[in-house]
């Protein structure tokens, strides 16, 4: 059976762009076809200034809202990466596979390095070898499909990069995994900055669409977003990125075809109001579903206990295979 794994990083609150990008289709899609595990990789959350508790906070609902979402732990597993001493236990031998300038050559790496620099604060060391802990994730558990937005491809390379360098120097141990990316909408963009990504890690950002806020404020920032000059609602994601991101946001929710559906609208307004609505109707499911489980932790404490106690056995035999395979000494 197919293998898949991908995971959500908890260093801010969920957005749009991590469902119509990921996790949906997670839920929809491949934990029916494969034996999948979808993990909160709160290892991550450490590679950039953080705050423990907020952290903490956010791990617990970034769990919430993968279950409220739909993943059923009846067929794939939820957990919490740093429940599961093997990322790490693989993470180092692979870094001693990868090589610094690969590192040093990845994209989100050079704009997150830089970022940190201009506020004037040093850069994490994890912050460079995040994408081989990030390869660690994949590989520790012999996957196939790593279902994920856009900005990850590079990433997913590296995974494969290191598999393919692993087993050719200490002999066939790990699958080469490859990436899957939804058909439309794999990279939303900021709804006031449409040539940037809406990414999470902003607090408050009107371009941003969180899943959990309210139909009033969604609407909002859907019909306050910047369009582009011209009038007709055409999709050319050079040319017209805001109207573009909208169309893309809109078939995704709908199931249509971004170029299909500009031919549809004769004005912005209309489109934004279209999308808006689609917008809180996909998440008025999900949102009501998070406030029920918010209202049993327990609940959610339980399935990320069996996630981790599952994943554990599974993730086990892997890295062992790999310790043996490098040169360690297994343990009397
Ligand atoms: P992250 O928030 O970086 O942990 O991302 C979790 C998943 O959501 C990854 O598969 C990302 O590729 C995906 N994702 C994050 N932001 C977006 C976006 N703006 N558009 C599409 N996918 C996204
Ligand atoms: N790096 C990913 C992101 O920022 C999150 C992630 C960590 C991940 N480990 C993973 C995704 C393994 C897929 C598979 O979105």
């Amino acid at each position: 059976m197919t293998r898949i794994f991908s995971g959500v990083k908890p260093t801010g609150h969920l957005t749009l762009g991590n469902y119509l990008g990921a996790v949906r289709r997670w839920a929809d899609v491949d934990q029916n076809r494969a034996d999948a595990l979808f993990c909160v990789v709160d290892l991550h959350a450490l590679t950039v200034e953080h705050d423990p508790g907020r952290v903490r906070r956010l791990s617990r609902q970034a769990a919430t809202l993968l279950l409220a979402s739909g993943l059923d732990p009846k067929l794939c597993t939820v957990f919490v990466q740093s429940h599961v001493d093997e990322h790490a236990r693989l993470s180092y031998l692979l870094e001693c596979v990868a090589s610094d300038g690969e590192m040093r050559r990845m994209i989100q790496y050079k704009e997150k390095a830089a970022r940190e620099r201009t506020r004037g604060g040093s850069v994490r060391l994890s912050l460079l070898t995040y994408p081989v802990l990030m390869a660690a994730d994949i590989l520790a558990y012999g996957t196939d499909e790593v279902p994920v937005g856009d900005d990850q491809t590079q990433h997913v390379e590296l995974a494969r990069d290191l598999a393919v360098r692993f087993n050719q120097r200490y002999g066939h141990t790990f699958v080469v995994p490859r990436a899957t990316r939804p058909v439309v909408a794999a990279r939303v963009m900021n709804l006031q900055e449409p040539t940037s990504k809406m990414g999470k890690s902003e607090d408050v950002g009107p371009g941003i669409v969180y899943l959990l806020d309210e139909p009033e404020v969604i609407r909002k920032k859907i019909m306050r977003a910047v369009t582009d000059s011209g009038q007709d609602v055409v999709y050319d994601r050079e040319g017209r990125p805001g109207v573009s991101n909208l169309l893309e946001i809109l078939a995704a929710c709908e199931g249509g075809n971004p170029e299909g559906l500009a031919g549809v609208y004769e004005s912005y307004g209309s489109l934004k109001k279209d999308t808006a609505e689609a917008v809180v109707e996909l998440l008025r499911p999900v949102q009501e579903r998070h406030r029920e489980l918010c209202a049993d932790p327990a609940y959610v404490e339980g399935v990320l206990r069996d996630g981790a106690e599952k994943a554990r056995e599974m993730a086990r035999p892997w890295v062992d295979a790999a310790y043996r395979a490098i040169g360690l000494l297994p343990p009397a």
